[in-house]
């Protein structure tokens, strides 16, 4: 993996961050990708050599294009894309409003879509690449409160499919990593007595870390996976099996 190229989105923080160390710890040269928190992610950058900083909402195509180009400028290809950027706009089905729908669509559906999209034109043309998306446990079982956000985590699962058997003969993978509730920001805007529950029906009872998903990364970005493509893996403390 040294010296190869990698681009995170949402790479400054929580399970991001984690993926983003975890690589440029093996070596690779990261780029991260963050929408605000400028200062976050350059001290992030300060700490492993070769590591860029990209500003850029992945629901806009033409923010997808510029980081994408900048990455290509700075770094001349990306090896690895991390698809993990992403939002929740969590409310019932009868209070949720059309504009939550449509921004959790955006960013968690048509911003993988349009990066996975764009890395993908070169990839192929080097016959090689890796194209790793964070989903999640919301989307394998669903979840009240969350169908917006369900049906984009989901929604990654076909599209990982249709990457992989696109790329399989190209020296190009795609997986997906999917998540259960870990110790991130997100998690913490869960109100305290509904994160009681949840975390009451992980079977290894407790939050996951970052680091937790960042390691299932680490394994798939390797070269040595190429025989793995089209699959989910779960990191979920047996929370659905
Ligand atoms: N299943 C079925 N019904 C449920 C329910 C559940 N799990 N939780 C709540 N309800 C019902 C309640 O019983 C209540 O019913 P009545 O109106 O008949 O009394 C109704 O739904 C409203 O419940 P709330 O009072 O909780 O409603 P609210 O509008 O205040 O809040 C909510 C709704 C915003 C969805 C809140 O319950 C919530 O935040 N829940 C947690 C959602 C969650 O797990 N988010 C994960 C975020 S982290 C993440 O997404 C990362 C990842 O990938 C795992």
């Amino acid at each position: 993996m040294t010296g190869q190229v990698a681009l995170v989105t949402g790479g400054a923080r929580g399970i991001g961050k984690a993926i983003s160390e975890r690589l440029a710890s093996r070596g690779m040269k990261v780029a991260v990708g963050y929408s605000n928190g400028r200062d976050t992610a350059a001290e992030l950058a300060e700490k492993y050599p070769g590591m860029t900083i990209h500003q850029g909402n992945i629901g806009s195509r033409e923010d997808c294009e510029r980081v994408v180009q900048e990455v290509y400028d700075q770094h001349g290809r990306i090896d690895v894309l991390v698809n993990n950027a992403g939002i929740t706009a969590d409310k019932m089905l009868h209070k949720m409003e059309v504009d939550d729908w449509d921004k959790v669509i955006q960013v968690n559906l048509s911003g993988t879509f349009y990066m996975s999209h764009l890395a993908f034109q070169q990839m192929r043309e080097r016959q090689s690449g890796r194209i790793i998306s964070i989903s999640s446990v919301i989307g394998e079982r669903g979840n009240a409160g969350q169908a917006n956000y369900a049906a984009t985590k989901s929604g990654l699962f076909g599209m990982t499919m249709s990457f992989a058997m696109e790329g399989a003969k190209k020296g190009i993978t795609a997986n997906c990593v999917a998540p259960g509730y870990i110790e991130t920001d997100m998690v913490a805007g869960v109100p305290e007595s509904a994160l009681e529950k949840i975390v009451a029906q992980v079977p290894v009872g407790r939050l996951g870390q970052p680091d937790d998903v960042a390691r299932v990364v680490e394994f798939l970005a390797d070269p040595d996976s190429s025989y793995i493509t089209g699959q989910v893996y779960s990191v979920n403390g047996g929370l659905f099996m």
